[in-house]
């Protein structure tokens, strides 16, 4: 449940009018509820109570500052990837001794920098990087506690490019390989081998992948305390899927804490959870005006001023995201059957095909949903488009937590190299 809704005719984000925020921001924009990220906090973690876990926000799907510290007032962990993430996390205000490291490509300056904040736990994806990680422990007279990310081949059943548990995917360690891995990890004297990862991939509608990767890792778990290993900390990744259309939704976090309790409660370890989506996905909308509606040869075109640049999933993997105006349609309203698209000059700019909708006109607002989570973060400057202001609501108070980053920002980056000063002058040599 999220607390974007219509009142009095205008869709609203909590208590404040997204109209509103449109006339002081400008469109488009990202607009966060507070209420909702608190809220799916709550419902992630409520089955977990009395059992010793780490909710670990993954910083990936949402990485602003202000929604990182919204979670971490309510005692969230955070999973980050890169040296970045870690900054951002540490910024907001996440304690170290609850940031787990995560990633295949951890470079010597981030298992570094991870090292000196203290940080909780490094999931090792390989062993070279396993190596790497005791050279730079030990260079800083230090031990890294580590867990190995094991790959369980087990097929998620979610989208091709964000399945990760496959023996195929270029993540975790092969499950044929994992107890040698242990075994060299136990010898190295700069790791501090804590416990097992286990992460099979995003938006995941079913449990029963979940369940069938974890009974092999708490397998794994037995068979590397008889060989010898320390085995206190269970990393159950993220992963839990979102209702983003109309439909049977994916099960519910009670029922997926209820499954991992089953299966995972008697291990014997605190367990970690990396839920991104799930807290930041519901939470946010990405808030877009009309600028044209086209009449094509065969179908009805809305062009927005949002594109592909500022919202990448329905491009990247043909992602349902549901649209609505902002101004309640009546109930006689007329409706059309159009694509969202945007301005970006490729096909794939494309936000819902085929969509029903109330007639819309120039001028109009539309909410894009379901943008919270993996929205803002994978936005780019594609034909030079500005990056979209962020802004959080809570209550009726709505603060920018990043503002628009403009044309002229970017441009101000660009250098010119020597050879290409002067313009005039080396016409003139010609
Ligand atoms: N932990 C690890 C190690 C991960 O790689 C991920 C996501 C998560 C946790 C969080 O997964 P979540 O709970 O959010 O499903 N850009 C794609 C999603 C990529 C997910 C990458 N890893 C999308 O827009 O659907």
């Amino acid at each position: 449940m999220h607390h974007f809704a219509y009142r009095d005719g205008e869709m609203a984000a909590e208590d404040v009018p997204l109209a509103q925020v449109a006339e002081a921001v400008g469109t488009p924009f990202y607009c966060y509820s507070t209420a909702t990220l608190e809220r799916h906090y709550r419902v992630f973690s409520a089955p977990f109570e009395g059992l010793d876990a780490l909710i670990c926000f993954a910083v990936k799907a949402n990485s602003n500052v202000a929604v990182i510290r919204t979670l971490a007032r309510l005692g969230a962990g955070a999973d980050v990837v890169s040296g970045g993430e870690l900054d951002r996390a540490l910024v907001a205000g996440i304690p170290p001794e609850r940031i787990v490291f995560s990633g295949i490509g951890k470079t010597a300056g981030e298992m570094a920098a991870g090292i000196r904040a203290s940080i909780h736990q490094f999931n090792v994806e390989s062993e070279p990087e396993l190596r790497l990680l005791n050279d730079i422990a030990l260079g800083l007279k230090t031990t890294a506690p580590v867990t190995l990310r094991v790959n369980p081949d087990v097929d998620s059943g979610s989208h091709a490019k964000i399945t990760t548990g496959r023996s195929d995917n270029k993540f975790g360690i092969p499950w044929s390989r994992a107890r040698e891995a242990y075994r060299e990890a136990g010898r190295l004297p700069g790791i501090e081998v804590v416990g097992v990862d286990v992460h099979i991939g995003s938006q995941l509608t079913d449990l029963e992948p979940f369940e069938a990767a974890f009974h092999r890792v708490v397998e794994l778990i037995e068979a590397l305390r008889a060989d010898g290993h320390a085995i206190d900390r269970l990393d159950l990744g993220g992963g839990l899927g979102i209702p983003y259309e109309p439909g049977t939704p994916p099960p519910h976090p009670d029922d997926y804490g209820a499954m991992v309790r089953r299966i995972a409660g008697e291990s014997g370890c605190s367990l970690i959870l990396e839920p991104g989506r799930l807290i930041a996905g519901n939470a946010g909308i990405l808030v877009s005006r009309v600028l044209y509606v086209k009449e094509g040869e065969s179908r009805s075109f809305v062009i927005l001023d949002a594109a592909m640049n500022d919202l990448l999933r329905p491009a990247m993997y043909e992602a349902y995201h549901g649209i609505q105006p902002v101004r309640e349609p009546g109930p006689d309203a007329s409706t059309m059957v159009a694509d969202f698209v945007g301005p970006v000059c490729e096909s794939a700019d494309t936000f819902a095909r085929d969509r029903e909708t109330a007639a819309l006109v120039p001028g109009d607002l539309v909410v894009i949903h379901s943008a919270g989570a993996y929205g803002a973060v994978m936005a780019s400057t594609y034909n030079s488009r500005p990056l979209v202001p962020e802004v959080l609501v809570k209550g009726d108070r709505f603060s920018v937590i990043r503002p628009r980053i403009g044309t002229d920002d970017l441009i101000d980056l660009d250098r010119m190299p020597d050879w290409l000063e002067n313009e005039g002058e080396s016409r003139a040599a010609e």
